[in-house]
């Protein structure tokens, strides 16, 4: 069968099973059988595949679409900021909005150092994604979660930034040390009740302690605020991002421990999705 034919197929069957991408995740899961790039894959039209793996495209296939599992965790890989990061069920696979911070953040210290802390580093996107930009920028990255530390280390070796973080497993409550002048955090939002309305392949799949703020969403973002208040140089920027229908209440919990805030930034679809404060002296 050659890859035209089984990229077909495969599509057809997601669709039956309502994957709206579905042609892109048959695309992406076919070029990973075969060790390529998606892009390269599909210049070399109609290539011949071989028995093994097409049992393997058939395997993923089925699991996408009987069992809605994540077409990055069936790889094992997403891009973020043009890098292939490694994921598993163990970290939050990294997001097209968190890619609006790093742009942003990038372009605002242009030319700076400043020494950064990623309060729940995950896979380590976006410290990573940073300092490649800042190439003499240093950085601390903590998650409450010793396995997603393990692969944002992975990440960082592979995009050679190792020497310029320090991992440490901890929970932001605990953790006091350094002062910093940039700290960021895609910390979990997603309030309990709201649990239920997610995809069936988040709510099934990404691991809880990446997703679950708590009652109203919010406990994890309080505990950011109340420690960067703390740890931020004078004039330093926090640099949080939040869920959906939140910026209201999180605006007004910045605004109490003291924060001005300098940036608003929307998703694509214009919702409020970070928030760039810097701590009012005066
Ligand atoms: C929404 S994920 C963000 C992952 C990554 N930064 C990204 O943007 O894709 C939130 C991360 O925060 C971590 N986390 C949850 N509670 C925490 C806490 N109290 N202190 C530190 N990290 C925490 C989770 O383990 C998870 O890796």
């Amino acid at each position: 069968m050659t890859s035209n034919e089984l990229i077909k197929k495969g599509s057809n069957f997601l669709k039956k099973n309502k994957i709206k991408s579905h042609i892109i995740d048959a695309e992406i899961l076919l070029s990973s059988i075969s060790g390529e790039s998606r892009e390269k894959f599909l210049l070399k039209s109609n290539l011949e595949m071989s028995q093994k793996q097409i049992k393997s495209f058939n395997n993923l296939i089925t699991r996408r679409a009987l069992k809605k599992e994540p077409v990055a965790y069936l790889i094992n890989k997403k891009e973020f900021w043009s890098m292939n990061f490694n994921v598993c069920k163990d970290v939050l696979i990294p997001r097209p909005e968190t890619e609006i911070l790093v742009e942003t953040l990038a372009k605002y210290f242009k030319g700076h150092n400043p020494f950064i802390l990623d309060i729940g580093t995950g896979s380590g996107c976006i410290i990573v994604s940073l300092l490649q930009e800042l190439k003499n920028s240093k950085g601390v990255a903590i998650d409450i979660s010793n396995k997603a530390l393990k692969i944002a280390k992975k990440n960082s070796r592979i995009y050679n930034t190792s020497k310029r973080i320090k991992f440490i497993n901890a929970s932001i409550s605990n953790f006091n040390s350094f002062k910093f002048d940039l700290i960021i955090s895609n910390p979990p939002y997603v309030a309990r009740h709201q649990f239920k309305n997610l995809d069936i392949g988040i709510k099934k799949f990404e691991p809880k302690l990446a997703l679950d703020g708590g009652n109203d969403g919010l406990d994890v973002i309080r505990k950011v605020i109340y420690k960067s208040r703390k740890i931020l140089k004078n004039n330093g920027m926090l640099a949080i991002e939040i869920g959906n229908g939140q910026y209201k209440k999180v605006s007004q919990i910045l605004k109490l421990n003291k924060f001005k805030e300098k940036f608003l930034i929307n998703d694509y679809k214009d919702n409020i999705r970070c928030i760039l404060s810097v701590q009012n002296h005066y």
